[in-house]
């Protein structure tokens, strides 16, 4: 007995040695990576002798004379010029980098820095220069939406996703809805809004889909670019990313995109340069993949030949949160500002500089970009925020936005639904409607209108019965439906479990109802792929519910409509046949259920066109041999904590690295050159009315092809149709795809039998390829063809010209 207990002792007090020694190796890795406010002052000796002026803005006017940096009248680069000429060697170094997490994890004390930000640019006391704050994403500004010790409320709106603002293919009003975004920032405090995301939707699965526009780089340029200049138009900045190729959320921070320069200039970079040459963004943040074996973030060529160089970027780069191994190197390769910024890295930037390996001169490249964001802020303006924008005003935006970028697949006179209808609710995201995705894509919003609710408030009847089902389903799974908090909301899509409905249930709902609506909800977000298994593909429940409802329903001659309430493209060649209509609501904001209640109306004329497509199977996609299947999720520590694989023989394919070998052949590209049929053709979407392409037109002048056509609302219904140019290049000597976008509009809001005349203005050089024997871009000579289209698919008219 004595002899087990000494045995037990041993093992005890070997334990705890072995925890205790890794508690301290813990913490103390913790401390030198983590930031607080506190290590501003004590870490650093010249900072900490400036400490007394705190975090405020300089008496502008105790001596009655403003400095050059400090006065608006001055030219924003003779401000910049001044103000570093005034910085001392540790100043600069410190700007580099952010002030850590503090203000995202809630590490801040009552009434100091603004919860929930994610991110800031340091300021520097000595100078009045103020903090910025950043803060994420696209959808909407996310920040906290309550505060310790104070009773109100700090909510922001939730503006439907990415994909679905391109769906609108209208410019303008994507504009509006950034201009609505930029306002809740400046008001709230907040400098930057850390969005758009413009990756290219290389591959269905790519978890962060939702936030990026389209499977086209132009498509993706356009309304990107509207996006920021909509959030800029308040003075307060966007950060476009993640630039570039970051395309996988499987290993996000360590893969290494194998990318041929074609396919970079021509798909992953093209819709960046749109975005910098239509919008000159304040920032742009580099992304945590590699690409071709380096980095993006100390990538040199990407971050300063292409960025800067080539498409004359004149804004900051940021890093994405920890983002980059080698502070230094980042910094030399024009990655301007590391966020959030850990004590590691202002330590190995401090000592680079020692040593010689950083100079000044490349410290003040960085700083120089930093403090013209600084100067030009509304901060540095004194700008008071009120913490009160209007929400009512954005809750309009968002609503309409989210109605004109829903698309609708099919329609066998199902739609519009007459009002007073009784209307049969399935599936259990009819009641629990996504707003948006997971992830820093994600908002903190007040409210979020279900399709049931939205319905309600368009006048339609709830099928009781319906509703009661779901009741009863959602009491007896009760657990499964509360939604998880914090940590793990954001890396980790909410699924409660489908609604099982017998036979006897659906032809007694049928018997009751008019028409029934079956909602199909998908929800991915950050740190995790997609799945085809009950995620691209429907669920056998799922399957079963639409077979069994539609059996029902026609029996007794009634309609079946399915709404999809999704963030990416899943799959629908083995059950659309079945229902009467089909509309892709995507993830529409917290308006979202009034946004489908005003289509399934007829209250607003559907107008929205794929931004992607929807192939038959997903092995149609050349990228799919080369994507992860399994969507491993991610350990959030990983970010910070990960280790990148050192041995080759070890590396393991497309996690540690993928290789886009179909090239430029992304989306429709590949579609139409393998002549593959799909479900629903890029730009597809169908109207409640019909539109007629007349008298289209072309000339060639000043290295400009000028386009005109006139569309014609041929029905008796007032609606909008979108006009697409795609140009192909026959006979031609290089590999290329059969067409691609080079032109779009939306037109107005037609009457019926109302026309619009369009002019489309493209340059010659647009109808350029890169050559990558040349390594630069090139124009075929010989005849193009100029297709004017309502979809990728549907070509109205083709004009031939010579170039
Ligand atoms: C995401 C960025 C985001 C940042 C700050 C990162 O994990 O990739 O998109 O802006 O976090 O939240």
């Amino acid at each position: 007995m004595k002899k087990y207990l000494k045995k037990a002792l041993i093992i005890l007090g070997a334990l705890l040695v072995l925890i205790l020694t890794i508690g301290l190796f813990g913490w103390l890795y913790l401390k030198s990576t983590f930031l607080t406010i506190e290590d501003d002052y004590a870490e650093n000796k010249d900072f900490k002798e400036i400490t007394e002026a705190a975090y405020t803005f300089k008496d502008r006017n105790s001596n009655g004379k403003l400095d050059v940096y400090e006065d608006e009248r001055e030219p924003i680069d003779e401000r910049v010029a001044d103000a570093l000429s005034q910085m001392t060697i540790d100043e600069k170094i410190h700007l580099l980098k952010g002030s850590g997490l503090a203000s995202a994890l809630g590490m801040v004390e009552p009434g100091e820095g603004i919860p929930g930000a994610v991110g800031t640019i340091v300021p520097t006391p000595r100078l009045g220069l103020p903090t910025i704050y950043l803060s994420d994403g696209p959808a909407g500004l996310r920040i906290e939406p309550t505060r310790e010790g104070e009773s109100r409320t700090y909510y922001c709106t939730a503006f439907p996703i990415g994909t679905l603002l391109a769906s609108t293919w209208n410019i303008e009003l994507v504009e509006e809805v950034g201009n609505a975004m930029g306002n809740e920032a400046l008001e709230y405090g907040l400098d930057v809004i850390l969005g758009p995301g413009a990756n290219i939707h290389r591959h269905p699965f790519c978890g962060r889909n939702f936030e990026y526009f389209s499977e086209d780089p132009l498509l993706t340029g356009y309304i990107g670019a509207a996006i920021v200049n909509g959030i800029e138009a308040n003075g307060v900045g966007t950060s476009v990313k993640h630039f570039v190729a970051n395309n996988q959320e499987t290993n996000r921070n360590f893969n290494d995109a194998l990318i041929s320069e074609r396919a970079m200039r021509e798909i992953y970079l093209k819709g960046f340069e749109i975005i910098v040459k239509e919008s000159q963004p304040w920032t742009v943040m580099s992304s945590y993949n590699k690409v071709n074996g380096t980095y993006v973030a100390q990538n040199k060529k990407l971050l300063t030949d292409v960025l800067r160089n080539d498409w004359k970027f004149e804004g900051l780069v940021m890093s994405d949160w920890f983002g980059g191994q080698d502070a230094p190197a980042m910094i030399s390769a024009g990655n301007d500002l590391l966020e959030p910024g850990t004590k590691r890295q202002w330590k190995a930037l401090i000592k680079a500089h020692e040593e010689g390996e950083l100079s000044e001169k490349e410290i003040d490249l960085s700083v120089s970009r930093i403090l013209k964001l600084v100067i030009a802020s509304k901060k540095m303006q004194n700008y008071k925020y009120g913490n009160n924008p209007d929400l009512e005003a954005h809750a309009k935006i968002t609503r309409s936005s989210a109605s004109e970028g829903m698309v609708l697949l099919k329609n066998e006179s199902a739609l519009p639904i007459p009002k007073a209808k009784n209307v049969a609710l399935l599936g259990i995201n009819s009641f629990d409607f996504i707003a948006g995705g997971t992830g820093s894509g994600d908002v903190n919003e007040a409210y979020s209108i279900s399709l049931e609710e939205g319905l309600r408030n368009a006048g339609f009847k709830i099928n009781t019965a319906a509703k009661n089902i779901y009741e009863s389903h959602k009491k007896n799974n009760s657990k499964e439906f509360i939604k998880p908090e914090g940590m793990k909301a954001m890396f980790t899509p909410y699924f409660p479990p489908q609604v099982i409905y017998s036979i006897e249930q659906l032809n007694q709902l049928a018997s009751e109802a008019d028409v029934a609506i079956i909602t199909i909800g998908r929800n991915a977000g950050e740190g995790g792929d997609r799945v085809a298994k009950d995620d691209f593909l429907l669920t056998s429940i799922e399957q079963k519910m639409i077979e069994d409802t539609c059996k029902a329903f026609h029996e007794v001659n009634k309609k079946v409509i399915v709404v999809l309430n999704i963030g990416g493209v899943i799959e629908t060649a083995s059950w659309s046949a079945k229902p009467d209509a089909v509309l892709l609501a995507w993830q529409g904001g917290q308006e979202g259920g009034n946004s489908v209640a005003d289509i399934l109306s007829g209250k607003v004329n559907p107008s929205g066109k794929l931004p992607v497509t929807f192939p038959i199977n997903l092995d149609d996609h050349a990228s799919n041999k080369n994507f992860p299947q399994n969507g491993e999720p991610m350990n959030p520590l990983d970010m910070i904590f990960g280790k990148e694989v050192e041995a080759e023989a070890d590396k393991i394919k497309d996690k540690d690295y993928t290789k886009y070998e179909e090239g430029i052949y992304v989306g429709y590209r590949h579609f139409d050159k393998s002549k593959l049929n799909v479900s629903y053709p890029f730009g597809f979407g169908m109207s409640y009315t019909n539109f007629e392409f007349i008298e289209p037109s072309i000339i060639v002048e000043n290295d400009t092809l000028t386009i005109s056509t006139t569309i014609k609302n041929s029905k008796n219904l007032v609606g909008k149709e979108v006009v697409q140019v795609y140009v192909s290049k026959p006979n031609s000597s290089i590999d290329r795809p059969e067409q691609e976008l080079k032109a779009f509009v939306k037109t107005k809001s037609l009457a019926p039998e109302e026309s619009q005349n369009i002019i489309f203005q493209i340059p010659v050089s647009e109808l350029s390829y890169w050559n990558e024997s040349k390594y630069g871009w090139e124009i075929e000579r010989g005849t193009y063809s100029i297709r004017l289209g309502s979809s990728s698919r549907d070509i109205k008219s083709v004009l031939d010209v010579e170039i």
